[in-house]
């Protein structure tokens, strides 16, 4: 069995059938199981029968489990949930943009009017809408919350480098999520502000202006801006965001979690043998 397959958890094993089990007298009264029994025991078990068809062709458990029952250090804390909650925060984004997807229109003559129309008549739209939009922020401090847990774990040290530098990728990205998202709604202040984000882009060294050409659609802002930032943010960032978590998550599994820095290895007393 490989390091990550740890056996299930007692919990999760089936029970040994108990000896009165054995005398059972079924529902027919005949000794054996009646229809009524079996039923029974088949819906006690459907679930476990759905796991073991799927697994028996993909093959994933092995992983799963690892995934779920791994072992975590000692001293683990609430920091450690920062990860997740970030992770919660980007599905309720994906979430709630589904939504506000289906009745926003990305073009710059509509834009405007299709956001308010959300707000003011669409069924719960102004919930779902200010969902999305405190969402953003939560997830942006949410997210340096997890970086400096990290940071000051040392969890950026050898062997999880690579996991702390797809972790830079994931915050750049979703600050470019914000930035997409800012100029949907289409009114001036969203408007004026990315004008001023699209130009503090455009003085990076190098490749600055052609950031700002690539955002803007062009050298000038004009309808095809608010279409290209639509697409970067419903299709582009969010696509790679969740590739993204889907290798930090696999490296956290395989790596495992850092202990907290205050905690010392346990001396273990050598026997006269191992000396
Ligand atoms: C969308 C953004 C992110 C999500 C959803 C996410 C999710 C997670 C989760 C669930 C864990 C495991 C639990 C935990 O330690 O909290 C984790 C671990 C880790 N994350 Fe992130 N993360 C994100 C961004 C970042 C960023 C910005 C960095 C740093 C630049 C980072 C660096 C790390 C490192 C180094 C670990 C391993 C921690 C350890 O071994 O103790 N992550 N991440």
């Amino acid at each position: 069995m490989s390091r990550l397959t740890p056996p299930l958890p007692k919990f999760l094993r089936p029970a040994p059938p108990r000896p009165a089990e054995k005398e059972h007298v079924g529902d027919n009264g005949a000794g054996e199981p009646g229809r009524a029994d079996k039923l029974r025991e088949d819906a006690a078990e459907s679930g476990a029968k759905v796991i073991g068809w799927l697994d028996e062709r993909t093959g994933t458990s092995p992983f799963m489990r690892g995934f779920l029952f791994r072992k975590v250090p000692k001293g683990t804390n609430w920091f450690y949930a920062l990860g997740s909650a970030t992770m919660f925060a980007f599905l309720s984004q994906a979430v709630t943009g589904i939504f506000l997807a289906m009745y926003y229109n990305p073009d710059a003559t509509r834009a405007y009017d299709s956001a308010a129309h959300i707000t003011n008549e669409v069924f719960a739209g102004e919930l779902v809408r200010s969902m999305h939009k405190w969402g953003s922020t939560v997830m942006i401090v949410l997210l340096f919350l997890h970086m400096g847990r990290t940071f000051v774990f040392g969890a950026y040290k050898y062997p999880r480098e690579l996991n702390w530098v797809i972790g830079v990728v994931l915050l750049v990205l979703t600050l470019a999520m914000g930035l997409t998202g800012y100029l949907l709604p289409f009114d001036q202040r969203s408007y004026w502000a990315t004008i001023v984000a699209v130009n503090l882009n455009a003085s990076a060294p190098l490749i600055g202006p052609f950031i700002a050409d690539f955002l803007r659609g062009g050298a000038e802002f004009s309808s095809i801006t608010i279409t290209r930032f639509y697409a970067l943010h419903m299709l582009l960032v969010p696509g790679l965001i969740a590739a993204l978590i889907g290798a930090h998550l696999y490296l956290v599994a395989k790596l495992g979690t850092t202990a907290p820095p205050w905690l010392k290895a346990e001396k273990k007393e050598l026997t006269k043998e191992e000396i």
